[in-house]
């Protein structure tokens, strides 16, 4: 029998964007025993139809938690939980987390009066998307954009990979192009990948803007969920577990041994 001790949390994404979810859990629960998903074989999930994810999702999490056993499940995806978290949690008898775009902290922020929502192009158009907005944001403009383009940066910036800080412009150029646009004062980072970039777009704004990002809030709680249970005295190896493993994914070890994902391995 194992150690209750060993029991991970499993970070689920479609690809590294849930490293900006693991990253403030860590640092709250630093010898959490660690589980990073990346769905590889069904990345990028933006562009996929509400039905593909409603149908992924919950199955490969299925599998997953039987295979790991984790004592918590966050699903570090804002794509897979605006659509499918109410059937993951139906699915599973362990405790998920999900990920939902931080539009009340930018409201609240938010001086101007018009924010942006930058995220993937299924999440943007989510019903979850217009209920945040109005009980949060009612007062406010929102406007939103979808860019796969971001979160292929994202995963290229963590493989190593330069780009240039046109290619960022482009992708706010669809939040300020859009009729108030040159009003928005605070942006939300509706996709896990695009704190991870979030260097890159301040740069590329040339414009002083707020980022927000649900990251530091699911931290808080996942060690909320989690207070008062045993961790081990030091933390191990986490492991990264991608569901196609290829050269693309072993690129991507230098950066995930900043995370403490010493390991990887195919599903
Ligand atoms: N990181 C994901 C999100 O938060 C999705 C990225 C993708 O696979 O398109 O929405």
């Amino acid at each position: 029998m194992t150690d209750p001790r060993d029991r991970p949390l499993l970070f689920f994404d479609s690809g590294v964007g849930g490293l900006s979810v693991l990253a403030p859990a860590r640092a709250l629960i630093p010898t959490a025993p660690i589980v990073y998903v990346a769905d590889s074989a069904g990345y990028p999930y933006g562009t996929r139809s509400e039905a593909e994810i409603a149908a992924r999702v919950p199955a490969l999490l299925g599998r997953l938690a039987e295979r790991y056993d984790p004592r918590l499940i966050v699903i570090a995806c804002n794509t897979a939980s605006t659509i499918a978290l109410a059937a993951v949690r139906a699915a599973l008898d362990v405790g998920v987390v999900g990920t939902v775009p931080a539009i009340k902290p930018a409201a609240e922020a938010s001086v101007s009066r018009v924010i942006g929502v930058l995220g993937t192009d299924a999440t943007v158009r989510q019903p979850y998307v217009d209920d945040l907005a109005a009980r949060f944001a009612a007062d406010c403009t929102v406007l939103r954009h979808g860019s796969a383009a971001l979160v292929e940066l994202a995963e290229a910036k963590l493989r190593g990979e330069a780009a240039d800080l046109a290619a960022y412009r482009v992708v706010l150029a669809g939040l300020f192009g859009q009729p108030g646009g040159e009003r928005i004062d605070t942006i939300v980072n509706a996709c896990t990948h695009f704190p991870l970039v979030v260097d890159e777009l301040t740069a590329a704004a040339g414009q002083r803007l707020r980022f927000v990002d649900g990251g530091p809030g699911i931290g808080r709680r996942v060690a909320h969920l989690t207070a008062g249970q045993d961790w081990p005295d030091v933390a191990g190896e986490g492991v990264a577990v991608f569901t196609r493993l290829d050269a693309r994914a072993e690129a991507l070890a230098p950066a995930l041994r900043g995370y403490g994902l010493g390991r990887i391995e195919g599903l």
